[in-house]
């Protein structure tokens, strides 16, 4: 890849399309294209050819698509599939067609079975049922893997699939209603410090409303007052996170130097489960990661847990074997990665 060579990136204003343009604007590439979803809806198979034929990228991120946490993907389940599949199928084929040279797709590990082994490998992928609320969604990233090794087999082409782990970083989503946990905490565990501290301006300010009783009663809905955090479930559950910067390295540096030949063992008589973990295979349980926050943001008050709440899985944790294995290991630990994300969100305010 030249410092020169035409990249596309799809969703570029995501949190890891953003970090994936820093990283190629760190690296010198100078050439980049991108569009928001306004100017290109990727889900219009014509708007899409158009684009790849006028625009004739080199190389392609495909890191658009429709996200969402477990109640989006189980109450839009329509919605997640349809669209899911309709921008992968459109920018997948047309990478095809205009004759790009590499492209990476990025799907989830929401791929693997409900009771996968832990942690869990790249070849557990399709030997058993998957978690019922985001079934949609995992069944459009598997077809998207198929896709990309289908079309490699048959045609020839250079197509990679990543599986990230949680991701966290900045411009992350913090819309309490709408977020993962870990961006959820912090600004729980912010507002609750702010309330302890009587800094009522800056919450009115961080939650865009103009008064204070209107604020509480917000907050309250989520569990938040001055001098307590609840947390849905007994905290016990594990989970594993990875800084989106970090993600972004991962997949630049296997657009560098990695080909999908180099994914599957040469002796295998099918070629199948060629995706590849994007982790850290370390995990933290959701009470230890209250913890770390309430320590970054400075919050003196408690944390409850209200166990009539669902734990969910009690561990999710990716097998990185592979992509240790391809040259590629995180370098930002879970702390640095979260007092860099809180500093990005009190500057965002
Ligand atoms: N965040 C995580 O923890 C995580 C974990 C594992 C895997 N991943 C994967 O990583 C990828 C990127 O996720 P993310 O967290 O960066 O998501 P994100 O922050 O929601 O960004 C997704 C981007 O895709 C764009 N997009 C959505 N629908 C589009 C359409 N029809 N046409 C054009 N653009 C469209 C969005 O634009 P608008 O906002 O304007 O719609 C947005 O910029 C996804 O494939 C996801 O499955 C993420």
């Amino acid at each position: 890849m030249d410092k020169n060579s035409k990249i596309y990136i799809a969703g570029h204003r995501g949190l890891v399309g953003s970090a994936i343009v820093k990283n190629l604007e760190a690296k010198g590439y100078t050439n980049l294209v991108y569009k928001t979803h306004k100017e290109l809806d990727l889900t219009s198979q014509n708007k899409v050819e158009r684009f790849f034929e006028s625009e004739k990228p080199e190389y392609v991120i495909l890191a658009a698509a429709k996200v969402g946490g477990i109640v989006a993907n189980n109450t839009y389940r329509a919605d997640f599939i349809y669209e899911n599949l309709q921008i992968q199928n459109n920018v997948i084929h047309n990478a095809y067609k205009s004759g790009v040279e590499k492209l990476l797709f990025l799907g989830s590990t929401c791929i693997y079975p409900k009771e996968a082994p832990q942690p869990m490998p790249e070849d557990c992928l399709l030997t058993s049922p998957l978690e019922y609320t985001n079934e949609p969604y995992a069944i459009a990233k598997i077809a998207g893997i198929k896709m990309c090794e289908a079309y490699n087999l048959q045609y020839g082409t250079n197509f990679i699939s990543v599986m990230p782990t949680n991701l966290y970083g900045p411009n992350d989503n913090f819309d309490l209603e709408k977020s993962h946990v870990l961006p959820a905490l912090i600004k729980k565990i912010h507002c609750a410090k702010l309330l302890n501290e009587k800094k009522y301006d800056e919450v009115l300010k961080d939650l865009n409303v103009n008064s204070l009783d209107e604020a509480k009663a917000y907050l309250k809905d989520f569990g938040v007052d001055e001098n307590q955090v609840e947390i849905w479930g007994s905290g016990n559950p594990r989970r594993e996170f990875l800084y989106s910067e970090d993600m972004a390295d991962a997949c630049v540096f296997l657009l560098e130097n990695r080909d999908f030949t180099d994914t599957f063992s040469k002796d295998s008589k099918e070629v199948i489960n060629t995706h590849i973990n994007i982790g850290t295979g370390v995990d933290i349980s959701i009470k230890e990661l209250s913890l770390l926050i309430q320590k970054i943001v400075g919050f003196k008050g408690e944390f409850t847990f209200n166990t009539e709440k669902p734990d969910g899985t009690m561990v999710k944790l990716t097998d990185p074997s592979k992509l240790h294995s391809l040259g590629w290991k995180h370098k930002v630990e879970l702390e640095d990665g979260i007092k860099t994300m809180y500093n990005w969100y009190l500057s965002s305010k």
